[in-house]
């Protein structure tokens, strides 16, 4: 008696799936009924930390297999358990992560090459010439062992302070001189050339001093060839997610560099559904942002003891917040900036001419049913401007709804864009890029360009 009402609701399943199907042949849904099948619908992963430890627990594994394609060893790879003795690597965590990964054909993300937490001992007591040294062993070997495997690498994990000053956090790594990150990509890249490499951080859910200091970092790098391919966003958040945190995630992207949602997870309370939708919306909005990987399955596997972080309860069943990252990511599919046929993913302007002095500025659009992202390029002519302000017209039914490395005025109509602190100065030649978000139809036009 009791197994036959759960046939009928099997059926049920079965039939909408079913139909389901045949709407997606003919072109106007396309709703996948996993994590990994949605992301997977604009080009996305969704992935999670997983633990070697617990991949003998059927109830773990049998959701890790179904619902995400990417993993992240949670441990596994961090420098205390990789090198536990200096000179003498231990993989075997690692790669049981690595196999796990490999058998679902999974994305891995590796994490962390350097880290100023769990070093190992030895490690931990050294400085100077030597250390150095031994970090950059530690790199090289580890990344060399993974070779080919690896999709991203967060290089260096958490390098920066919290709080208001925007500089680096004092570690035994930052004393060995403030040039340790980009010698670390450097050894990095020279290992596995295939590998993306990373910059991984937290507090940095929305532009502010940390979040900055860290873009500063990404544009220098950039500016002078330091190879650095993606920024992660830790976002282990509370219970609430700050306004700009798409806008964040669309600055970094605007330097070149890739963005991923490293280590997602929100305390449980009234909005925990609703933050989880609003991250997946704002990486599904950013074209450069690659996927989303969760930091842990079930609450009971999350390092927020006590908090409920997590998609999946105790149990392993799906949780409200499950429902709306899924219902997020088939809301999005098949009118994501990334796969849309008419305007492709982002590629960045064209540097405009510029005679003379003055400034000029162009705009490439990443456009979808409804809205589009702006980037706005600022081109310094013959002189250097010290100070700049971008006017253009929106289309009737267009209003911004963000802005990114610059200071509006107006959000319809005619609106204009003034630089802000770290982007006024243009060498002469030279340029900088803001963009903005807005509903509707984008602005066509070339955009006019003032100086100071
Ligand atoms: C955490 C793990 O989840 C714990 O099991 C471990 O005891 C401590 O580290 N930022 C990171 C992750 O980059 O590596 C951390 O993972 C969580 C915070």
């Amino acid at each position: 008696m009791t197994i036959r009402p759960r046939f009928v609701v099997l059926s049920a399943a079965v039939a909408a799936s079913v139909l389901a199907a045949g709407i997606t042949m003919i072109g106007t849904a396309d709703a996948a009924s996993t994590l990994g099948a949605s992301a997977a619908q604009s080009g996305r992963y969704f992935g999670a930390a997983i633990a070697a430890g617990k991949l003998s627990n059927s109830t773990y594994t049998g959701i890790l297999n179904r619902e995400f394609n990417s993993v992240t060893p949670e441990n596994e790879m961090k420098w205390d358990a990789t090198e536990p003795s200096q000179g003498s690597f231990n993989y075997s965590g690692g790669d049981r992560i690595l196999s796990q990964g490999q058998s679902m054909g999974a994305k891995v993300r590796g994490h962390a090459l350097l880290w100023y937490q769990q070093e190992p001992g030895w490690a931990q007591s050294m400085s100077g010439t030597a250390l150095r040294n031994a970090m950059m062993n530690h790199v090289t070997q580890v990344a060399t062992h993974y070779k080919g495997k690896i999709y991203a690498w967060d290089v260096v994990n958490e390098a920066f302070a919290d709080g208001g000053s925007g500089g680096r956090r004092d570690s035994n790594l930052q004393r060995t001189g403030n040039d340790w990150i980009e010698a670390a990509f450097k050894a990095a890249r020279a290992a596995d050339p295939n590998a993306k490499l990373c910059y991984n951080d937290y507090n940095t859910d929305g532009v502010n001093a940390k979040s900055t200091g860290i873009y500063n970092m990404v544009k220098d790098f950039k500016a002078r060839g330091v190879p650095i391919d993606c920024v992660g966003f830790q976002s282990h958040l509370g219970t609430s997610i700050p306004g700009d945190y798409q806008s964040n995630l669309q600055r970094f992207a605007a330097l070149g560099v890739d963005v991923q949602i490293t280590e997602l997870d929100v305390a449980q309370g009234g909005n925990q559904a609703n933050i989880y939708a609003t991250v997946t919306r704002a990486c599904l909005a950013v074209s450069r942002c690659t996927g989303i990987t969760v930091w842990g399955i079930r609450d009971s596997d999350s390092w927020r003891t006590g908090e409920n972080p997590l998609l999946f309860d105790n149990s392993g069943n799906k949780k409200a917040a499950y429902t709306s990252v899924l219902n997020a990511l088939n809301a999005a599919g098949p009118t994501n900036p990334t796969t849309s046929p008419t305007t492709g993913p982002t590629t960045g302007p064209t540097t405009p001419p510029a005679g003379g002095g003055g400034c000029t500025a162009s705009t490439s659009l990443n456009s979808w049913n409804g809205g589009y992202v702006a980037t706005v390029r600022v081109a310094a002519g013959a002189s250097a401007v010290n100070g700049w302000t971008v006017s253009l017209t929106l289309p009737s039914g267009s209003a911004l709804t963000s802005v990114w490395s610059a200071t509006n005025t107006g959000t319809t109509g005619a609106v204009s864009f003034r630089n802000v602190s770290y982007n006024g100065q243009i060498a002469a030649g030279g340029y900088t890029e803001f963009g903005f978000q807005g509903t509707g139809t984008g602005p066509a036009a070339t955009p006019a360009c003032q100086v100071g």
